[in-house]
C-alpha cells in the first residue's frame, strides 16, 4: 500500500469512527445530560460536588439565578428526539442507593462530573420525541402516553453512570423507561411504587425461589409462612402488602423496632418481633419458630446470622431473599451461593437479589397497584425542594417509616 493509499485509508478510518461516535452520542444518556444541563438550559438541580457520607458536605443545591420559563419550558429546553419525553418533575424518591453513590463514586468518573442525586422520579410529560408514543413499552397501551400524562420510575443503570437524577426541574428518559402513574394515586405515592422500592419489592415477590416456597408450602397444605426483615422501610413496607394480598394470601410476620409494630400491623402484618427486644434476633427465632419453621425470609436489613442459623426457623424447602448486599464485602454471598452442605454450607436456598431498574417493571408494579395487590405507598416525610439535605439526612438514619419524598414542583398539589 502506498503512502498515498494508507493516508487516504486512515482519513476514511478516522472520518467512519467519528460519524459512529457522534451516533451513539446523540442517542446516549450523555447527550442528553449535556442537552439538558447547564450549557444549554438554566434550571435548578441539586449536585454532587463532593464525595462525602455526609449530605451537607456532599451537596449544593445548583441554582442558575435564571428562572425557566414553566410555560414554555421549550422555549429554553431542547424538544425530545426519538422515543425520549420531557419530564416536569413534581417529586423526587430518595434511596439508601443514592446515598452509596453519593459516598463512593469518585468525580474522575467520565462524564459523571457534578451528577444530580436521586434516581426515583415523577412527573408530567411536557414534550414528547416522534417515536415515544409508539415505544415498545407503551404501543397498542390501553391509555397511550400524551403531553400532560403523569409518569414515574426508576433511572435506569446508565443514567445514573452519566450522572442523571431525580432532583432536577426537567428529566429527559425514554417513554420506555416510565410507567404512567397508577389512577387514584398522588405523585408522592407513585415516585415510590414505580421507583426502585416498588420495583425491588416485585422483583422479591416474583423471584422463582418464591415461587417455590410457596408452591413447596402448598404442596404441603399449608399456607405459606413468610418472615420479612426491615418490614418498615420502604421495600419492606410493600412486601408485607403484597405477601398478604389475595392471590398469596401467607401469614406475615414482621421484624421492625417496637415503635413501627402498629404500622406493620396496619399494612397487614399478622405478627410483630421487635428486634430491639432481643440480644441476638436469630436466636429469638430459633426458639420461638421451631415448631412453626417459615417457607420464606425477605431479609432487607442485610443480616449473615439470620441466613446462617435459618434451618432453626425456615422450612428445608424455603429460601432467603437478601437485598443488602455492600458492608459485609462479597464473602459471605459466595459462601452462601456455592459452599457445599457437606464442607459445612447452610442447607437452605440463598439468593442475594439486585435490581436493574426499568421500565417494564414499574408498569409491572402498575399493574399490581391496579389489580389492589399493592394498596398504598407509605410516606414517611415530604421534604420541599430547597431541604433536600435534610432529607437524606433522614434517609441515612435508617429509622424512616416507608418513603422519604422530595418535593421538587412546589405548585403540584396531588
Ligand atoms: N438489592 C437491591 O437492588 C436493593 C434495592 C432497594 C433497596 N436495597 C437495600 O435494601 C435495604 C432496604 O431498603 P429500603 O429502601 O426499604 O430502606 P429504608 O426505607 O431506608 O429502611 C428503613 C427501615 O429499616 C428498618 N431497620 C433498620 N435497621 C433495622 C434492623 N436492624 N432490623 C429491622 N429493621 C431495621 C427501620 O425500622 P426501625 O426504625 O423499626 O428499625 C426503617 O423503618 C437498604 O439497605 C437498601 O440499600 C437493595
Amino acid at each position: 500500500m502506498s503512502f498515498l493509499s494508507f493516508s487516504a485509508f486512515t482519513s476514511l478510518l478516522t472520518a467512519c469512527t467519528a460519524i459512529l461516535i457522534a451516533q451513539l452520542y446523540t442517542r446516549s444518556p450523555l447527550a442528553v445530560r449535556h442537552r439538558n444541563t447547564a450549557r444549554s438550559v438554566k434550571m435548578k438541580s441539586w449536585e454532587v460536588v463532593k464525595n462525602s457520607d455526609k449530605p451537607s458536605e456532599a451537596l449544593r443545591l445548583k441554582d442558575d439565578g435564571v428562572e425557566t420559563d414553566h410555560a414554555n419550558p421549550l422555549a429554553t429546553l431542547p424538544r425530545p428526539k426519538g422515543g425520549d419525553i420531557t419530564i416536569k418533575v413534581s417529586h423526587a424518591g430518595l434511596n439508601p442507593a443514592d446515598l452509596a453513590f453519593m459516598a463512593n463514586i469518585p468525580s474522575w468518573v467520565p462524564f459523571r462530573r457534578r451528577p444530580t442525586p436521586a434516581i426515583d422520579f415523577a412527573g408530567t410529560i411536557v414534550a414528547m420525541g416522534p417515536q415515544a408514543a409508539s415505544s415498545k413499552g407503551h404501543k397498542g397501551a390501553a391509555k397511550p402516553l400524551a403531553i400532560g400524562t403523569r409518569v414515574a420510575g426508576c433511572l435506569t443503570v446508565p443514567y445514573v453512570a452519566t450522572g442523571h437524577g431525580g432532583l432536577t426541574e426537567y428529566l429527559t428518559v425514554p417513554a420506555d423507561m416510565v410507567a404512567r402513574q397508577p389512577d387514584n394515586h398522588t405523585s408522592v405515592a407513585s415516585v415510590g411504587l414505580l421507583g426502585c422500592a416498588g420495583q425491588t419489592a416485585h422483583l422479591c415477590a416474583t423471584d422463582s425461589h418464591a415461587r417455590d416456597a410457596f408452591a413447596a408450602a402448598t404442596k404441603e397444605g399449608r399456607r405459606p409462612r413468610v418472615l420479612i426483615n426491615g418490614a418498615s422501610g420502604g421495600v419492606g413496607s410493600l412486601l408485607i402488602q403484597i405477601n398478604k394480598s389475595k392471590s398469596r394470601d401467607a401469614h406475615v410476620t414482621a421484624v421492625c423496632s417496637g415503635r413501627n409494630a402498629k404500622f406493620v400491623r396496619a399494612l397487614g402484618a399478622d405478627e410483630v418481633v421487635d428486634y430491639t427486644q432481643h440480644k441476638s434476633l436469630p436466636e429469638y427465632l430459633a426458639t420461638a419458630y421451631a415448631d412453626n419453621k417459615f417457607d420464606l425470609i425477605y431479609d432487607c436489613v442485610g443480616s449473615q446470622p439470620l441466613y446462617l442459623q435459618s434451618p432453626s426457623y425456615l422450612q428445608p424447602k424455603g429460601a432467603v431473599l437478601c437485598i443488602v448486599g455492600g458492608g459485609q464485602g462479597s464473602a459471605p454471598f459466595v459462601r452462601n451461593k456455592l459452599l457445599p452442605t457437606f464442607l459445612g454450607g447452610t442447607p437452605r436456598a440463598y439468593k442475594l437479589l439486585a435490581l436493574f431498574p426499568s421500565g417494564e417493571q414499574a408498569r409491572a408494579v402498575a399493574g399490581m397497584v391496579e389489580e389492589g395487590t399493592i394498596k398504598e405507598m407509605p410516606i414517611d416525610t415530604v421534604f420541599p425542594f430547597e431541604e433536600a439535605v435534610a432529607a437524606y439526612e433522614k434517609l441515612a438514619t435508617k429509622r424512616s417509616r416507608g418513603k422519604i419524598i422530595v418535593q421538587v414542583d412546589p405548585t403540584v398539589k396531588e
